[in-house]
């Protein structure tokens, strides 16, 4: 990969540690990949936050390149092991707080902003469409890819941490407009008719595009909480995390629709429901916010809630970013939703909180909560918000 005598300068390590190893990363992948060059990116969001998935050994990496590596672009953080402020609310132990909180200590050395949300892009980390980012976490490169038309790849923490402290990214993948094609055109002939559809939806795309970009057409129309939805689903099960919604997202106008075709259908629909879902009736946890609640979903849920009371035998959880959380404590939400006696889950989520022998089941609006959860060994129900709140009124799922 060609390097200017600039990025030769901190590759030799002219910049100190933290830059030279992150040069060492990007050209290393550069290689790999085939890039020609480095690209500037506007932003990062880097991934790997919580200490249950990096343990010693990831903090200790952490506590190397925060010696001397500051971030050079505004760089935000996917969600962490526990709530930052309210983790004893949340069951979580006082030794896996005090090393999450040296995680966090790490990276705000770095100069990364302590967002820890999967939505950066409700929360102020919004790039504009064509702009080059390097973003890590599934859902929100593929939301910043498909709806907002920005280029990322998939990258991995350390890849996106690399990226920070550079600046730039090796210009590979869907960096290249030749690999923004879409090469499976998939027709939606399906009726969605609440959040957890749009999941389901995914997962059914995910499945038959194998890895490919889908082109889908036939929705008519799509709400922001549904796309998100739909992005975390779509790459969790398959796809590439790109797509082009005909109509919808931006882009999709400049493409025809690819040859190879597959239509999605009710039946397709109902069979992502009996895949997502477990046997199971009782339910432990139930968590809504994967991607991260909006403010939106949060009044809904407040709404949902009101006179109600959560059952003693399960959790309910709302999974947001503290940025939504304080939005909705100045509108009573959280006060709506505290009464009932659910629980916010600021700058965390059921996928990397340390879950593992909590619960033995949990149901969400979330195909990729599911996916996540199976992996945390508990049984799982997708289905609507209001599924979920009843769910967790009566501790089953009727
Ligand atoms: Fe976000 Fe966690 Fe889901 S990172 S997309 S809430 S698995």
């Amino acid at each position: 990969m060609y390097l200017t005598e600039k990025e030769q300068k901190m590759l030799d390590g002219e910049e100190g540690y933290a830059v030279k190893k992150s040069m060492q990363i990007l050209v290393a992948l550069g290689d790999i990949y085939g890039a020609e060059r480095l690209i500037k990116v506007g932003s990062v969001q880097v991934a790997g936050v919580s200490y249950h998935n990096l343990g010693d050994a990831g903090l200790e990496f952490l506590n190397e390149l925060a010696k001397d590596g500051k971030v050079k672009v505004l760089t935000t953080l996917n969600p962490a092991g526990m709530d930052l402020e309210n983790w004893k609310n949340l069951g979580i132990s006082e030794e896996f707080a005090e090393k999450q909180n040296m995680v966090i200590d790490a990276f705000e050395k770095m100069g990364i902003l302590i967002s820890c949300t999967c939505t950066p892009y409700l929360i102020g980390n919004l790039p504009r469409y064509g702009e080059h980012i390097a973003w890590s976490e599934s859902s929100a490169v593929t939301f910043a890819n498909s709806v907002i038309g920005a280029k990322t790849n998939r990258e991995g923490g350390p890849s996106a941490l690399a990226a920070a402290f550079v600046g730039k990214t090796p210009c590979y993948g869907l960096h290249l407009d030749e690999n923004r094609v879409p090469d499976i055109h998939v027709h939606v002939n399906a009726a969605l008719t609440k959040l957890s559809d749009w999941g389901a939806l995914g997962y059914s795309i995910g499945k038959k595009a194998e890895n490919k970009i889908p082109y889908i057409t036939g929705i008519k129309d799509a709400e922001l909480d549904e796309l998100k939805s739909f992005c975390a689903s779509v790459v969790t099960y398959g796809a590439k995390p790109l797509f082009y919604m005909q109509g919808i997202t931006p882009g999709s106008e400049k493409h025809p629709p690819p040859k190879e075709k597959v239509t999605i259908e009710n039946k397709d629909i109902k069979e992502a429901y009996e895949n997502i879902n477990d046997e199971v009736t009782d339910i432990d946890l139930v968590c809504i916010g994967c991607p991260h609640c909006s403010i939106k979903e949060i009044a809904e849920i407040a709404e949902l809630l009101k006179d109600k009371k959560i059952s003693p035998s399960t959790e309910f959880w709302v999974a947001t970013s503290r940025f939504a959380k304080q939005i909705a404590d100045k509108r009573g939400y959280t006060e709506m939703i505290e009464r009932a006696g659910g629980k916010f889950a600021c700058d965390t989520c059921m996928a990397v909180a340390p879950l593992k022998g909590r619960f033995r089941s949990v149901a969400t609006t979330s195909a990729k909560g599911c996916y996540y959860s199976r992996q945390n060994s508990m049984k799982t129900k997708m289905g609507s918000i209001e599924e979920c709140v009843e769910a967790a009124v009566t501790g089953k799922w009727s």
